[in-house]
């Protein structure tokens, strides 16, 4: 029985080595001018569509986490942000890894940011962050995007 137990035991530690090793970490950017954070409206799928989140995507094999930050608001976005530091916790996404925030600048001079993949790109204040329909991750964000936003 002791020998079944700790088999046992062994197999969900390695599962669980597995489930780390294939934690993927999601980027997500917080950009902030002139007193107003940048957020996009998803536009799928069906069950996130309507939702808000900061602009942002799953990490690729290879790259850093500063590249696909940069990499993912261009694509999203069709600008180019300069990734600052990390903002608030990591914030867990079941069944696909962690999403991790940094701040990013966006020059004043840049191309205005325009919705490529989502529905809506929005600037908004802080005042206002707190009622949007974020999904379920952003919105554990919300009291650090507002000190941001309130101190920018
Ligand atoms: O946008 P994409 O579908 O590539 O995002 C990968 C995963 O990260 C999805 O599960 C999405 O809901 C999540 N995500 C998030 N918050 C963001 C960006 C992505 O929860 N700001």
């Amino acid at each position: 029985l002791v020998l079944r137990l700790l088999a046992a035991h062994r197999t969900q530690v390695e599962l669980r080595s597995l489930e780390l090793a294939a934690a993927k970490i999601v980027v997500a950017a917080a950009v902030v001018r002139e007193g107003k954070l940048l957020v996009q409206q998803r536009s799928y799928p069906m069950s996130l569509a309507g939702k808000w989140e900061l602009p942002g995507g799953r990490v690729e094999p290879g790259e850093t986490e500063v590249e696909a930050l940069v990499r993912e608001c261009h694509e999203e976005m069709g600008v180019v942000v300069r990734p600052l530091g990390r903002l608030g916790p990591d914030i867990p996404l079941p069944g696909v890894g962690l999403l991790r925030t940094h701040t990013a600048w966006l020059d004043a001079a840049d191309v205005q940011p325009r919705a490529v993949e989502h529905r809506a790109v929005r600037w908004v204040a802080a005042a206002h962050l707190a009622g949007l329909d974020w999904v379920a991750a952003d919105r554990v964000l919300v009291p650090a995007l507002v000190a941001l936003t309130e101190q920018v």
